[in-house]
């Protein structure tokens, strides 16, 4: 594979300690698939305020700019809960996001099948669950004008406004349907266009990119209140979701925890194409720092490992590789590997951070 070059900010809590596992699966490639990376390391978040005073130095940014894919841990935690709003940890992290112009976030909710006794839902209709959720992330009612809290007479209006260009709504559908062709081949669409003008344009344009560019990705529109009921009847009705910053937002965390546990959960934000092609890309776990945790050897490595398993498929095109791994882990955990976060409080003794790692890797070698 020529020049890929991976950015790695492990930042706080369990940040570093789960990203230590993801090394040691990166290093596996290139010892035995020849997959080399062109791997840097740098600071972010309170780490990287520590070290320069704020939550992201320039030289970083500029390096994220540059490099085919930022694999990030996780920021924050209770030692910089006292600092100013502009330096806290989680400004390191947005300013990553809206420099690289991150539009388009990828949710997956897939359930391994050793797992599926942990979902909140029946076993039958969550084992062997793989959807996508593509939000909208740089957008919408999050960022709309006029926003704030007004007099109005004798009382206050709180206000947010619901804005989608075309454009917008465009690139993030392009996104979706070149997801899709790589999956099952479906997406289905979710706004309110009954009742949000937003919504009518969302469905238009989505309509439109595919009717001109992906008439043979399947497509089909739901309106989100109806589509969050069906996430939590029948998942496996869905291939790839698009929609909009703030459905996005709710719809993916309920899809999330159809599959059980935050320790298990990826995520990566697109952008548009570099020069080489590749898209501009950020891959995080779902979780955050776990101060609660951090420092014990306790957290689960498996959300930041499969993040790197999607930089492997959607910025190198290393789907048979991303695979591999994924059917590592499948196994791992089908011959009983648990972290404490995938077990009750009488099932045993849990496996380390490190433990998870090295049978990852042990499964990986058993693959050959
Ligand atoms: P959290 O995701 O860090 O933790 C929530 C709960 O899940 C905790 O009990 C934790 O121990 C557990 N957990 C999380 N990841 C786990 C893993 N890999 N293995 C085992 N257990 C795991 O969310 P919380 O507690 O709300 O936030 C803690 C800090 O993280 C805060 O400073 C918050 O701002 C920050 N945060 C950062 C995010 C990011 O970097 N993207 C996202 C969410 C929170
Ligand atoms: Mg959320």
């Amino acid at each position: 594979m020529s020049n890929a070059s991976l950015l790695i900010l492990p930042g706080d809590g369990i940040g570093p300690e789960v990203m230590a596992e993801v090394r040691k699966v990166i290093d596996w490639y290139g010892a035995k698939r020849d997959l080399t990376f062109d791997v840097s390391e740098d600071l972010v978040g309170g780490a990287a305020y520590d070290k320069h005073g704020t939550p992201l130095h320039d030289d970083t940014m500029a390096k994220a700019q540059e490099v085919d894919a930022v694999l990030l841990g996780a920021v924050g935690g209770p030692k910089y809960d006292s600092l100013d709003f502009s330096v806290k940890p989680e400004r390191g992290l947005l300013r990553l996001r809206k420099e690289m112009d991150l539009f388009a976030n990828l949710r997956p909710a897939q359930c391994f099948d050793a797992l599926a006794d942990f979902s909140s839902l029946k076993k039958e209709v969550v084992a062997g669950l793989d959807i996508m959720i593509v939000r909208e992330l740089t957008s919408g009612i999050y960022f709309g004008e006029p926003r704030g809290i007004f007099e109005e007479g004798n009382e206050r209006v709180g206000i947010n406004t619901q804005r989608y260009t075309e454009s917008e709504i465009d690139r993030v559908a392009r996104s979706a349907f070149e997801l899709a062709r790589r999956r099952g081949n479906k997406v289905c669409s979710m706004e309110k266009a009954n009742v949000m003008e937003s919504g009518i344009l969302w469905r238009e344009v989505v309509q439109k990119v595919h009717d001109e560019d992906y008439p043979d990705v399947e497509l089909s529109h739901m309106y989100a209140d109806a589509g969050a009921m069906q996430l939590c009847r029948w998942p496996k009705q869905f291939d790839v979701i698009v929609t909009d910053n703030l459905f996005g937002d709710l719809l993916s965390d309920a899809a999330a925890m159809l599959t059980g546990s935050l320790g298990m959960l990826p995520s990566a934000s697109l952008g548009q194409p570099m020069a080489n092609g590749r898209p501009k890309a950020l891959y995080e776990p779902v979780h955050g720092s776990a101060p609660d945790i951090a420092g014990q050897g306790k957290a689960n490595p498996i959300a930041c490992i499969l993040s790197f398993a999607m930089a492997l498929r959607y910025s190198f095109d290393q789907g048979d590789e991303a695979a591999r791994l994924e059917a590592a882990i499948e196994t791992v955990l089908a011959n009983g590997a648990r972290t404490a976060d995938l077990m009750g409080p009488e099932d045993g003794t849990p496996m380390s951070t490190t433990q998870m790692g090295d049978a990852i890797v042990a499964a990986l070698d058993a693959s050959l």
